[in-house]
């Protein structure tokens, strides 16, 4: 008689282990609204009592999800709360989190096209779908990745390959001071010394300065540098800045500079006609690089590049080995493999195109222009309260500002208005985080959430208002 192998689980051992998980999965999505939103008080302890030897034997899963959800989970910043209007806002949506189950159970091999044709095809329609929300051509191929950084990262290496010689040190990259820090370690990790990425100038509403980067260019010409890429945002992380696309794609063109856009947070506002008003141009970009995980409100863990000439991203990424099954020459037949870094990896698509094909673009559309409503009424309402400066308007769904009470001299406002945003967080309703701003701290709010509604928005602004009273000791 063999010996069963644990391993392997029986048809009811797996429903009774997914029904353990499920329980605790929909009372923790079902108490978020009224669970703390950046409470991680006694985190730390509870991570170093974590630490611990690999276990020989097993333990009951009943046990290891109790400590996941009861200790591990909640001293956290809640990123999955109605109330987290923080950094960038992901969401979690519940169906992509199926989505996974379903394609970590099948483990099929998604990269290579003959290993699993029908699973890249979807992978494919959902590349696709992007590029008709970006604009691109039928031509531009696109690859999902782990997220934003890796996808702007996999779109420098592609344009470098692309433009310039195996030497490359030579080449400069400009991007503005308000870019995301990934722009440049994405440069830095593909090889260029850091002094040749040029953080270019913003104008007052934080958006990249073409007289600026003209200046720049021409000034590194003369010098003996070889400029090819402008890294632009379609909403930067700062202040949601959409720099000029119009104005940048006509000097990347008159100076045959591949043009990047960094979509990672405002591309699907491209959805939306204020989004679609907002990022006009985009689709002269070279490559877009967009990330699911915070427009579409996925679980952590996709981005995606998008490179108008598709044969620029296969040529960038096409390798193989002797050992692999047969590449496809047909260009309606992708092998991801050769559009990405990956090989192995996990199929991402899925938590894509589950819920797109279960609710419609229509009602992600909804969501979003939701999103940009609140954003405005946000800053309305901010605008009309006395003492407070609006430091950055939204242009998508994102605003700073700060309080700036009469008679209070700049050199205080830093100091109070981190008092400011302490006593706002500190209410557990919402969670504001905070940038610096040519020196002046800069509390922002971010609306991204399917789960962030009026309702919450008013809390935020009431918080806002009782925490400006604190401060003030009205
Ligand atoms: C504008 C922008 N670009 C890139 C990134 C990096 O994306 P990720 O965190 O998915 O790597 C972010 C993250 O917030 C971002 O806001």
């Amino acid at each position: 008689m063999t010996t069963p192998n644990p391993l392997e689980l029986s048809a009811a051992a797996m429903r009774s282990l997914v029904q353990e998980a499920l329980d605790r999965i929909v009372a923790h999505i079902e108490s978020l609204p009224t669970q703390t939103v950046s409470d991680t008080e006694g985190g730390f302890a509870v991570a170093e009592s974590l630490a611990e030897a690999m276990p020989e034997g097993g333990a009951p899963v009943a046990e290891l999800l109790d400590l996941f959800f009861q200790r591990a989970v909640p001293p956290t910043f809640n990123t999955a709360s109605p109330g987290y209007l923080a950094y960038i806002p992901g969401g979690g949506l519940f169906q992509s989190a199926v989505a996974d189950l379903i394609a970590d159970a099948t483990n099929r091999y998604s990269s290579v096209y003959a290993a699993a044709p029908a699973l890249a095809r979807i992978e494919m329609n959902v590349v696709d779908w992007f590029r008709e929300i970006v604009g691109f051509p039928p031509a531009a191929r696109g690859t999902l990745t782990s997220g934003g950084s890796l996808a702007n990262w996999t779109a420098l290496v592609t344009a470098r390959r692309e433009r310039l010689p195996a030497d490359f040190l030579k080449g400069t990259i400009y991007t503005s001071d308000q870019s995301h820090y990934s722009v440049a370690k994405g440069a830095i990790l593909a090889g260029f010394p850091e002094g040749n990425v040029r953080m270019v100038a913003t104008d007052d509403r934080y958006r990249l300065r073409v007289d600026a980067l003209a200046e720049r260019i021409a000034e590194d010409r003369s010098q003996g540098f070889t400029p090819f890429l402008i890294a632009a945002a379609a909403g930067t992380t700062n202040t949601g800045a959409v720099d000029p696309l119009p104005e940048l794609a006509d000097l990347a063109a008159r100076e045959g500079l591949w043009l990047h856009v960094d979509a990672a947070y405002g591309g699907f506002f491209l959805l939306t006609e204020a989004g679609k008003r907002a990022m006009r141009g985009i689709e002269r970009a070279d490559s877009i690089v967009l990330d699911p995980h915070k427009g579409l409100f996925l679980p952590y863990g996709t981005g995606a590049v998008l490179v108008r000439d598709g044969e620029a991203l296969r040529r960038a990424h096409s390798l193989t080995g002797d050992y692999m099954p047969g590449m496809q020459e047909d260009p309606d037949r992708v092998d991801f493999s050769q559009y990405s870094p990956e090989l192995s990896r996990p199929f991402r698509a899925l938590r894509v195109w589950l819920p797109f094909k279960m609710h419609g673009a229509g009602a992600f559309r909804e969501q979003l222009e939701e999103k940009l409503a609140l954003a405005h009424l946000a800053a309305d309402r901010l605008r009309a309260m006395e003492g407070v400066e609006i430091l950055a308007e939204p242009q998508l769904s994102l605003l700073a500002f700060r309080l700036a009470p009469a008679g209070v001299p700049e050199s205080k406002l830093n100091p109070l208005n981190q008092r400011f945003l302490d006593r706002v967080n500190a209410r557990q309703r919402v969670y504001l985080t905070a940038t610096r701003l040519r020196g002046r701290f800069a509390p922002r709010i971010c609306v991204l959430s399917f789960r962030t509604h009026r309702d919450r928005m008013e809390m935020a602004l009431e918080d806002i208002a009782a925490a400006q009273r604190e401060v003030l000791g009205a």
